[in-house]
């Protein structure tokens, strides 16, 4: 039975969605079919298909009651959308059903995610309640559980926020079900709280598997725990995180947190933090792994405190390019999906260039695009290459290898709001080489730093007329350029 508040989205949806011009689309990415989208949410396998969900809000373009919407895919690159899978539509969940994860059972496919709820106290102050809710379906449709909710912030340890419990990220290891989920511990600050359960209706508190103490941000969001290579990544999507350096930004961010995982115990040690993404869009990612064994993530391409998309569009949220992370010498690397290859049409590829002064080159334009520039040894003082250009807008990636910073300008972008514009992130040559995989979108660009050593990724409000590539060298450089279009 689904309810009258779903059925109303679903039809929503269905009719206002086509109403939206392919072209006014991503390319290549997966955008909200009409309305607001916030969170990846259960992205992960079953039945042969990777499903995403995603926090979403199809009547209007801000934020507002949370439902999940759904699609699916076969290689991250193609989306079939799917009618929105849940509403908030219970006592438990009717302020929000907020973000979560999804696990296969018995052929079901199984929802955890945050039910919010909101009372009005005798005093007139509010109680907002959080807690982990389940639904069960075949992939399309899902039956809430009517033992909802299913975990409680009473099962955390004494002085745990109970506002403040939420994004329960599920999976199944060796026949238990294991859930990861934020929160806040009694000093205010993030928490992550790792629960099992053997049924998934029944959840057990095994531990806090670590703790923010205010040095990461407070209020720890959106947590994932999974394993690469020979490390226990644990993710999480810091709130009021501080500038330090060029790690980390102020405002929301994701870090991982890389370390060892004792199982019996439950006990995770950290040994290094590393940011996922060092760009001005970027925030709550979600990971799963591939029936070949990859590790898959995917963020939301949007910073909570930068409301960009551009103006008059009745569509507001993207996720960035699907990425395969590895982990080579303690650090994690991330690549695009290895799918967006088959994606890529009509190369132009130039060798041994000899980049200086102002350079166009012949065949390299495009908005949706993926190109590798490789920058080899040589003198230059300063590389810049300008994307999404005409003689109005412009978007800058600018190298400096004396510093050994890169940095990403969107100031001339065609934005209309003062957002923070500029980022940079350290990027060192390697065997005297930078490699730079830029991923043009009609609305984006991401790019991958020396085989996805750093990542950078940004939201570009363009008109798609500005279409041109320049580079603009202080020096000489010799470079190797590829370019193809990237068409679905
Ligand atoms: C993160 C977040 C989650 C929450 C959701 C609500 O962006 O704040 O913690 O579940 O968004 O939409």
């Amino acid at each position: 039975m689904i309810s009258e508040t779903l059925k109303k989205a679903r039809e929503y949806e269905k009719r206002e969605q086509s109403k939206i011009p392919e072209a006014e689309r991503p390319a290549y990415h997966f955008s909200v079919p009409v309305g607001w989208m916030n969170d990846p949410n259960g992205f992960s396998g079953y039945q042969g298909e990777y499903h995403l969900f995603y926090q979403y809000h199809p009547y209007g373009t801000d934020w507002n009651s949370m439902h999940w919407g759904h699609a699916k895919t076969r290689d991250f690159v193609a989306w079939e959308y799917l009618p929105a899978a849940l509403a908030p539509d219970k006592p438990y969940d009717a302020a929000g059903v907020f973000s979560g994860g999804a696990v296969e059972k018995d052929g079901r496919q199984a929802l955890l995610y945050t039910g919010v709820s909101e009372e009005v106290l005798p005093d007139g102050s509010k109680q907002v309640r959080q807690n982990q809710c389940l639904a069960v379906g075949d992939g399309l449709d899902y039956e809430k559980d009517g033992a909802n909710p299913v975990i409680t912030a009473d099962q955390l340890p004494p002085g745990s926020s109970l506002e403040d419990f939420r994004d329960p990220k599920v999976w199944k290891e060796d026949e238990t079900f294991y859930t990861v989920v934020g929160s806040r511990a009694e000093d205010g600050s993030g928490q992550v709280a790792l629960f099992s359960s053997e049924d998934l209706k029944h959840w057990k508190f095994c531990s806090i598997l670590d703790r923010c103490e205010n040095r990461y941000g407070k209020m720890w969001e959106c947590p994932d725990f999974f394993r690469l290579g020979n490390s226990q990544i644990l993710m999480v999507s810091p709130q009021d995180m501080m500038a330090e350096g060029l790690e980390f930004h102020n405002g929301n961010g994701v870090v991982y947190l890389i370390g060892d995982y004792e199982k019996e115990q439950f006990r995770f040690h950290r040994k290094a933090v590393q940011s996922p993404d060092y760009g001005l869009d970027f925030y709550a990612a979600q990971t799963l792994e591939t029936s070949d064994g990859r590790r898959i993530l995917i963020g939301w391409m949007k910073s909570w405190d930068a409301n960009l998309f551009p103006e008059g569009f009745r569509w507001n949220g993207m996720m960035t390019v699907p990425r395969e992370l590895s982990l080579k010498n303690g650090r994690i690397y991330a690549t695009p999906v290895r799918e967006l290859e088959r994606y890529r049409r009509n190369e132009v590829s130039y060798r041994d260039l000899a980049l200086s002064g102002n350079m166009e080159l012949p065949g390299l334009r495009g908005r949706t695009a993926d190109i590798t520039v490789e920058l080899k040894e040589e003198s230059y003082e300063c590389f810049r290459m300008l994307v999404a250009q005409n003689q109005r807008f412009r978007s800058e990636i600018i190298y400096d290898p004396k510093k050994e910073i890169l940095t990403f300008d969107r100031t001339y972008s065609g934005l209309r709001r003062d957002f923070a514009c500029r980022r940079s992130m350290a990027v060192k040559a390697r065997d005297g080489r930078v490699s730079l995989r830029i991923l043009l979108d009609r609305y984006s660009v991401e790019i991958f730093v020396n085989g996805g050593e750093s990542v950078l990724t940004a939201i570009i409000p363009t008109p798609q007329e500005a279409d041109g590539i320049l580079f603009e060298v202080q020096g000489k450089v010799k470079a190797d350029i590829v370019k193809y279009e990237l068409a679905q």
